[in-house]
């Protein structure tokens, strides 16, 4: 196991009602509040009224700025920035997913950063202060609520990147399950592939002896395969939603990549793949992910193996750990495909073969990616021509 160190401050408020002490928590870091959201839903759900309230409610000033689309853009990041700037703002509470938060922990990074926001996308600066931002969490899938990161696409050119920094973790995270009824099958279904990858890009790891950890993953990735199906079947279940939405944050916390080496190949991947041709992440990941396993399985047999008899109860062969490890892909890609009702093909998800050159050149123009195994160039087209 290797050293770490690990923080994940972020209160979470979990459960029934808990969006109506929103203007509670906002006051306890500004009476004036950027209030970012998505494209809609939130006003169609009746969220956005009962945020409004509970802000007016607590005294809280707020400014409005909706439209984030799902793979967020820099253009809103910039509008937002120079809102906040003008309008002296020093708080943002994100309504949304995974992009509206994004989008918010973009524009609190680019507040208080001294360049062009981009820069820091680009690697090429160095982030020391933000805003604080908070959530209100209305699909669980990236986990952004608790994590470190934030994935935006830059139009000029269409790269989507990511930054990661502890100060960019949200303060606080509002979950209440009942929010996610009104999420269409597919929303539902891309969230759990995400989750589930967050988890598996930390499980296949060179890292040895991290017992304790690959414990606590099986037991995240058993929950959300039990527990998706169950949403899709059974959307205003609240015992359901409610397993769900809390995997989604533990799978990304930074809790199951304590003391070994992540992985991240595949969202590196997957990110251009969605950059480019805007697809849903999570219907990204459920090609991409299989393509990558059968890949790099070779590389460790025996963790594959486990895997496969741990996560999706295969029968272990001890004469032919391969085909153990084998059947552990096949389990995962026929649950996407028939539990979840997602596309196993980059076809299926209308993504043309034609630019696959250009992804693997971008995915991998700052050097090789993954640490399971590292991938250069060829390894990324080899990927993307699996999963064709
Ligand atoms: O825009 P609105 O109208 O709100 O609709 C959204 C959007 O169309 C809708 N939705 C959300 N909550 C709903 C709802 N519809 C009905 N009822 C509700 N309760 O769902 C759609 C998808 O929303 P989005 O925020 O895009 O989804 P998600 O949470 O999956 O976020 C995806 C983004 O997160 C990034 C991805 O790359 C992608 O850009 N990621 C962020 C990470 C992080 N910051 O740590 C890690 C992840 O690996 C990921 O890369
Ligand atoms: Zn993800």
């Amino acid at each position: 196991m290797n050293n770490f160190e690990w923080v994940c401050p972020t209160r979470i408020i979990f459960g029934k009602n808990t969006e109506e002490r929103v203007g509670e928590f906002a006051k306890q870091y500004s009476n004036k509040i950027l209030l970012h959201y998505g494209q809609g839903s939130i006003k169609k759900t009746g969220l956005y009224d009962k945020v409004v309230n509970s802000l007016k409610n607590a005294n809280v000033e707020f400014i409005e700025l909706g439209g984030v689309q799902p793979n967020p853009r820099l253009s809103l990041v910039r509008k937002g920035i120079e809102i906040c700037k003008k309008e002296n703002i020093n708080f943002i509470l994100a309504v949304g997913g995974g992009s509206v938060i994004d989008s918010a922990k973009a524009i609190a990074a680019g507040v208080k950063y001294e360049g062009d926001i981009w820069e820091l996308y680009e690697g090429k600066g160095t982030l020391k202060e933000a805003l604080p931002v908070g959530v209100i969490l209305t699909i669980p899938a990236a986990g952004s609520e608790a994590s470190m990161g934030s994935v935006i696409t830059n139009e000029d050119g269409w790269y989507k990147r990511s930054i990661n920094y502890d100060i960019l973790r949200p303060v606080f995270a509002i979950m209440n399950p009942e929010l996610t009824y009104t999420l269409p099958p597919f929303q539902t279904a891309v969230g759990a592939v995400d989750m589930l990858t967050h988890v598996m890009e930390r499980y296949f790891t060179n890292t040895k002896n991290v017992d304790l950890t690959d414990r606590l993953s099986e037991a995240t990735m058993r929950t959300i395969i039990k527990y998706a199906p169950l949403a899709l079947k059974d959307p205003h279940n609240y015992d359901v939603r409610a397993q769900i939405m809390w995997a989604g944050t533990v799978a990304h916390n930074g809790l199951l990549g304590t003391g070994r080496e992540e992985d991240w190949a595949t969202h590196d991947i997957e990110h251009e793949v969605s950059g480019i041709y805007d697809v849903a992440h999570g219907a990204g990941l459920a090609v991409l992910f299989p393509a990558w396993m059968k890949y790099v399985y070779r590389h460790d047999i025996n963790r594959f193996a486990q895997y496969a008899t741990r996560v999706w109860n295969v029968e272990p062969d001890f004469f032919n750990l391969e085909k153990t490890a084998l059947e552990g892909i096949k389990r995962l890609e026929k649950f996407y495909k028939e539990e979840l009702n997602l596309p196993i093909t980059l076809s299926g998800l209308k993504v043309p073969d034609d630019r696959f050159e250009e992804m693997a050149e971008k995915a991998t123009e700052k050097g090789p990616i993954g640490n399971f195994v590292k991938l250069y160039k060829e390894d990324v087209l080899n990927i993307l021509k699996l999963a064709k």
